[in-house]
């Protein structure tokens, strides 16, 4: 097992990565000092799955567990869904030493933790993750919320996790689809602060997609610790922590205009990724061949890497862009590679070199 520890002063939490940790959820918790009442959320495909284990675990060690099943899917993070998880926890009378654990993707991650934020005006949760997204990026660094009719995460709350627990035998379960776009965000840690990371994947590639245990472990690990340490010197996003959003600018403008749900988030950004490396290229002078190699990665594994648009998408891509909520004063905004493992953020593009960075995504 590896541990990660995310240095926040009183907040400071540990993430273990490993096999066979749901069934030491109970044990691990006892730690925690919280009361003996807690709620499980998970989703549809999840809980079937692993909602057992873990309840299990958590009885042995004393606790009396409620599971809330909420659907499968980015529609569970609505403030509907919300009402209903507080309503379970009122009904079961859940108290402020109670606890909660998020047990599943970003999706159940970010609704769960956003309950606990918020229920009684915040109790205590621990992160059980079950995407390989989920492991590297969300249930790591306190970012929990909803979406709006108006757009994603627009209600949310900065909430730390007093544990988190990435068992990777979990892993093996989730769709061949969603472990690739997960690997969109692992290979990006590489791109932004760790070329020892990246030069890894592109040799231990064949290793990741077949998901072997070892090669997981250690570069999920390594993912947490790169999330944990800009996480540690930013929690709130005021300078550094806008490294995370590379590629994404571009990402979340292609998710918005295909309609939620054509791309998965992983694979927009892997498109993103390749763009802002393009531009960097034109911008920093990042040499031509590192941009060759991070088009290269994503392709090896299995992601997107062009997108045809036409002229009509392009000036709504554009315009999805500008309205990110990222933006300030109306200024878009890249992080932007010098080279493999290192970026700088906040930098504007001219137009022209925008423009021919779309123009290159084409197949
Ligand atoms: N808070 C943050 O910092 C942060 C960062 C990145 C992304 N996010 C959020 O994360 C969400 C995306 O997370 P995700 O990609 O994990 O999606 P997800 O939670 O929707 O999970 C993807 C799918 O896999 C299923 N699944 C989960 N674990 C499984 C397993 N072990 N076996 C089989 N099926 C399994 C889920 O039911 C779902 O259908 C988005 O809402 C995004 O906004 C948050
Ligand atoms: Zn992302």
């Amino acid at each position: 097992m590896r541990i990660v520890n995310v240095p926040l002063g009183t907040r400071s939490y540990e993430i273990k990565i490993g096999p066979g940790l749901l069934s030491q959820a109970g044990a691990l918790c006892t730690r925690l000092k919280s009361g003996t009442r807690c709620a499980i959320i998970s989703d549809r495909n999840v809980a079937p799955r692993f909602a057992n284990t873990v309840r299990r675990s958590l009885k042995q060690a004393g606790f009396d567990s409620v599971l809330i099943t909420v659907p499968a899917g980015e529609t569970a993070k609505s403030l509907k869904v919300v009402e209903h998880c507080y309503d379970t926890l009122a009904k079961h009378r859940l108290e402020r030493k109670s606890f909660i654990v998020a047990l599943g993707g970003g999706v159940v991650g970010d609704l769960a933790g956003f309950v606990a934020a918020t229920y009684l005006r915040g109790v205590a949760f621990v992160q059980v993750p079950t995407t390989l997204l989920a492991q590297v990026d969300s249930s790591v660094g306190g970012k929990v919320g909803v979406n709006l009719k108006a757009g994603k995460n627009l209600v949310g709350a900065f909430h730390q996790p007093r544990l988190v627990l990435g068992d990777l035998d979990t892993l093996r379960t989730l769709p061949a689809r969603e472990f690739r776009a997960g690997l969109a965000e692992v290979i990006k840690y590489g791109i932004i602060y760790d070329d020892r990371l990246f030069a890894r994947l592109e040799r231990d590639l064949p290793l990741l997609l077949r998901r072997d245990p070892k090669t997981l472990m250690e570069v999920i690990a390594r993912c947490c610790e790169i999330k944990a340490d800009v996480v540690g010197q930013d929690e709130t996003e005021s300078g550094l922590r806008a490294i995370l959003n590379f590629g994404h600018t571009i990402g979340h403008a292609i998710e918005n205009i295909s309609g939620y749900g054509k791309y998965l988030h992983g694979e927009a950004i892997a498109i993103g990724q390749v763009a802002a490396a393009r531009i960097s290229t034109a911008v920093l002078g990042l040499p031509a061949p590192e941009a060759g190699r991070v088009q290269a990665i994503f392709a090896s594994a299995g992601l997107p890497t062009e997108i045809r648009l036409t002229p009509a998408q392009r000036r709504k891509l554009l315009a999805a862009m500008r309205l990110d909520k990222k933006v300030s004063r109306g200024e878009v905004t890249f992080v932007l590679a010098k080279r493999i493992g290192e970026v700088v953020w906040g930098r504007k593009v001219p137009a022209s070199i925008l423009n021919e960075a779309l123009n290159s995504l084409a197949p």
